[in-house]
């Protein structure tokens, strides 16, 4: 298993090319069970979660091809013949369940492995089971698996989310394009992939109006056709490397970023100190001066995000006074604070809310990556400790984040791979 080794203290300067983003491509790829016709998807991240959907899309049956002179550009098409997403796949990825919508919506059935939990929560999809009941399919669980079946195919509904769920109102959306009548979404999730995701269907045929908005009204249509469509860049990644150079000092160029995806994390980094400006066509981030403690609780969009959490937390150990961080979305996103801990962060866990108390520095140490963004954030933490610093389980990071350490080292952190 590949770590990577980090000798802190550094600051950073230069630029950070942001690639197009993790969580818009994952149901974008799914869209293309949609029609038989091509999709061409471009600026597509290099990222081993891509790669696993081109795995479960060829399952399927559709062929999903890279091209273009850097292999960002997928071409996804042909008619779908398998409804199966098997559980070897489904458990390496969560997100696998995008297929479920669209499979039931084409070939008016599907047979979907449960994703069961993962590191940061129990993670259900009883919203998304109930949204397609609503839209007419049947649905029966067997063997660790979803059966559900629309033999006349799905019709309209009017179903209201609970509360926000991003691939549920993503699911139900692909699936409401192909239905028969008109589906209404309300209280749907707003992220800006879901947003990106719909401008995508739109292309290829769809209607859809309320886009960017909670209330979603879907009017399906007998099919959708080719399209080609560019993914937005990934606000996650913008904010994690913010936050690299918010930790290690100095300033970095963010290309590609786009402010206007990040409003909840600029005010929250403008309080710590950090300063976030548009500029050449990306985002300048620049610390001021010292890092202050600043609070955050995350909330679905357009609050702070949950995928900063743990990269926030990391830059708060080392600012001054104290910071309390709210998880309210995943039950269990905290598994960060132990390792933090043992590089000589000063953080209390108490049940939702944790607080950080800021050190004047951080100790280098061999640590355990445990889920995506919490490896991200012993990367941060290690760009700001004295001495080496270990990184142990970068697969996960490498599920969500293109070549970090070629990044990093661009911009002048000490900072490598070490390949088993
Ligand atoms: C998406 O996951 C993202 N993944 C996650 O990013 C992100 O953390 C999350 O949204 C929240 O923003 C992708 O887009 C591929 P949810 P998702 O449904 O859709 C509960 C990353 O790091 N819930 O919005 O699975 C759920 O347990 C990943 O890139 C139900 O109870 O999240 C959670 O508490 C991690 N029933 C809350 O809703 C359901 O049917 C929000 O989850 C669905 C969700």
């Amino acid at each position: 298993m590949d770590r990577i080794r980090i000798r802190g203290g550094r600051p950073l300067s230069g630029e950070i090319i942001i690639r197009g983003a993790k969580n818009a491509g994952l149901p974008l790829m799914t869209a293309g069970l949609l029609t038989d016709e091509r999709l061409t998807l471009t600026n597509v991240p290099r990222l081993a979660d891509i790669d696993t959907m081109g795995t479960l899309l060829a399952q399927h049956g559709v062929a999903v091809e890279r091209q273009g002179a850097d292999g960002r550009e997928l071409s996804i098409g042909g008619p779908i013949t398998n409804t199966e997403a098997p559980y070897d796949i489904v458990r390496k990825m969560r997100a696998s369940v995008l297929v479920l919508g669209p499979l039931v919506a084409r070939a008016r059935e599907a047979r979907v492995s449960l994703p069961g939990g993962c590191a940061i929560g129990t993670r259900p999809v009883d919203l998304h089971l109930k949204g397609l009941e609503a839209m007419g399919a049947t649905i029966r669980l067997d063997g660790g698996y979803v059966l559900a079946s629309a033999p006349q195919g799905l019709h309209g509904a009017d179903f209201v989310f609970p509360f926000p769920s991003v691939t549920a109102t993503e699911n139900l959306m692909m699936a409401a394009s192909l239905a028969d009548g008109r589906t209404v979404l309300a209280n749907a999730a707003r992220e800006p992939e879901i947003s990106d995701l719909a401008d995508c269907l739109v292309a290829m045929g769809a209607r859809i109006d309320g886009i960017g908005t909670d209330r979603l009204t879907i009017d399906g249509v007998p099919r959708l056709h080719a399209a080609t469509h560019a993914i937005i860049p990934d606000r996650i990644e913008t904010g994690s490397y913010a936050c690299a150079a918010a930790i290690a000092g100095g300033q970095v160029l963010l290309r590609h970023a786009r402010l206007e995806h990040l409003g909840a994390l600029v005010r929250a980094l403008a309080e710590a100190g950090v300063e976030m400006t548009e500029q050449d066509g990306g985002v300048l981030v620049r610390r001021l001066n010292g890092l202050h403690g600043a609070d955050v609780v995350t909330e679905p969009y357009p609050g702070f995000p949950t995928d900063m959490q743990a990269q926030f937390m990391a830059l708060m150990c080392v600012s001054d006074g104290a910071a309390m961080v709210t998880e309210t979305i995943f039950e269990n996103r905290f598994q960060h604070v132990a390792e933090l801990n043992r590089m000589g962060a000063r953080i209390n866990v108490h049940g939702a809310s944790a607080i950080v108390r800021g050190v004047p520095g951080l100790s280098g140490a061999p640590v355990m990556a445990t889920d995506l963004r919490a490896s991200f954030s012993l990367v941060l933490a290690g760009l700001a400790a004295g001495g080496e610093t270990i990184v142990n389980r970068v697969y996960h990071l490498d599920r969500g984040y293109e070549a970090v350490e070629e990044k990093l080292a661009a911009c002048g952190a000490d900072i490598e791979r070490l390949t088993d």
